[in-house]
């Protein structure tokens, strides 16, 4: 029985687990791929997930070694008995893990444990360029979790422009501002690849550049690292990335963790973003003295869970091989850009080259004549069983650009959006792949999206109130039936 099991033997097992998953076998390793999802005319059919930009599934490697390892479960850090030594253990060893995957020195960095990528750039903008002032270079292309946390830290952000046609970042701007903050300039913090387009920055090249002129780089690498192989880079390397966040969520290990990647250096010294719990070596009625990186930046006690899941998904993923999982990846987004391009009716957003002469991810944002982008999303759901996402994708300014609405125009609309209006919000339709979708998926949406296109909706769509969405009416099913609780 697995809670019989020696803890040796349970690391043993998931590693093992993990070792004989391959491109080919991917699937499964992935939980609940079977799953039949409800139709609108009350047939079923097994579920397409392309929403991997949002949510990837988890990896069952990932789900077996945490259900080994809750028998073992216990507190970590302060416990004395051999539960807690173990659970520790594995906390620290996940830490290791983590760190490996993206080429982190353990002797110059440190990896933070943080709920998500947001967590983990909400925590670097405070640390880094917290005490007001600092000038940040980022782009108009980014998440809004590398905008917002810039700007609530009180940094004066210079963002580069992406190019009016395919939203590609237009580093010539992005070098100009660079170049006008020398010598003052923190921080230059980049997406690594983007949610909306898939479109992959030159993010070496811009290290180079941030160094150049005497600014740290930053890498948002929550899309990038699920998907490419991708590398910190030496310590005294000019292309080095210096920070880099990533959430778990989307590296099919979904327990809420995700990590922070930095120089041990800059989170040594000065007090924490969140403290309490972990965070100091001694504490006086008026005096505190803070712990050293990473405890002294994870407040509370720890997610040994999500810390395990993510090491067991990165298990995985190493034995998948990441050039391997790029070029299936590559394989499919030829696939759907070389379907989508030839579809009547239909227009993409970023990069549609099926040829792939610029790597990029197989994110891909379009809009459908006719076709609202909300009720489009609804009816692949509802008509034809796959999940895939609308609107502006957490990166409104990038959507805007990408849809030319000027700024005025865009501000009248979310200022109605934010009275209640949500009928009118402009936004995309994405469809994101991840490795263990087939070529069969990719032509099943491409048979859906054209006939949608030719045909339109079977059904009769309104925006429901309480969750913002377009749902057929009738209702076709009671989610509540559903549900586990
Ligand atoms: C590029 C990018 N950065 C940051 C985030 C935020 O990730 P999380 O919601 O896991 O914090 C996302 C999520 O979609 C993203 O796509």
């Amino acid at each position: 029985m697995a809670n019989q099991e020696r803890p040796a033997d349970i690391c043993q097992r998931c590693a093992e687990r993990a070792a004989g998953v391959t491109v080919r076998n991917v699937r499964d390793f992935v939980a609940g791929l079977d799953r039949r999802a409800p139709l609108i005319d009350g047939g079923e059919r097994t579920y397409v997930n392309l929403d991997n930009a949002a949510t990837t599934p988890p990896f069952t490697p990932a789900l077996d070694c945490l259900a080994d390892f809750f028998h073992w479960y216990s507190s970590v850090h302060r416990g004395s008995g051999f539960k807690s030594l173990l659970s520790t253990h594995v906390y620290e060893r996940c830490r290791e893990v983590v760190g490996e995957f993206v080429g982190a020195d353990p002797d110059h960095h440190t990896v933070i444990f943080v709920q998500n990528a947001t967590h983990a750039l909400n925590k670097l903008a405070m640390r880094v360029c917290g005490e007001g002032g600092h000038v940040v270079v980022s782009t108009v292309m980014e998440h809004h979790s590398n905008m917002l946390p810039w700007r609530k830290a009180g940094c004066t952000v210079d963002y580069a422009a992406v190019r009016p046609g395919d939203g590609s970042l237009d580093m010539d701007d992005l070098e100009r501002r660079v170049r006008r903050h020398a010598g003052g300039l923190c921080l230059v913090t980049v997406t690594g690849a983007s949610n909306v387009t898939g479109i992959m920055p030159p993010i070496r090249r811009i290290a180079r550049l941030a160094h150049r002129y005497g600014a740290m780089m930053a890498v948002d690498a929550t899309q990038l690292v699920p998907h490419r192989p991708f590398r910190m880079g030496e310590p005294d390397d000019p292309e080095r990335v210096d920070f880099a966040a990533f959430s778990g969520h989307k590296m099919y290990a979904p327990f809420g963790s995700g990590a922070l990647v930095g120089p041990r250096r800059c989170f040594e010294g000065g007090t924490p973003d969140m403290v309490g719990g972990g965070t100091i070596e001694a504490v006086t009625m008026d005096e505190v003295i803070w712990t050293r990186p990473p405890e002294s930046d994870e407040a509370g006690t720890p997610n040994v869970p999500g810390a395990l899941a993510l090491g067991a998904a990165i298990h995985t993923l190493r034995a998948i091989g990441m050039e391997e999982l790029a070029a299936h990846e590559r394989a499919l987004t030829r696939r759907l850009l070389a379907g989508l391009t030839r579809m009547p009716g239909v227009r993409l957003f970023g990069p549609a080259d099926p040829d792939l002469a610029e790597d990029r991810l197989g994110v891909v944002a379009l809009e459908a004549e006719g076709l609202g982008h909300a009720k489009l999303a609804a009816a692949l759901g509802y008509e034809w069983g796959i999940g895939v996402r609308n609107g502006c994708f957490c990166a409104q300014p990038y959507v805007r650009e990408l849809l030319g609405i000027s700024r005025d125009e865009m501000s009248r609309i979310l200022h109605k959006l934010a009275a209640g209006d949500h009928a009118t919000v402009p936004g995309l339709l994405r469809i994101s792949l991840g490795c263990y979708n087939t070529a069969n998926e990719v032509d099943y949406v491409l048979e859906a999206l054209g006939a949608l296109v030719a045909d339109g909706p079977r059904a009769d769509y309104v925006l429901d109130d309480r969750y913002r969405d377009y749902v057929p009416r009738p209702a076709p099913f009671d989610l509540a039936r559903w549900a586990p609780l």
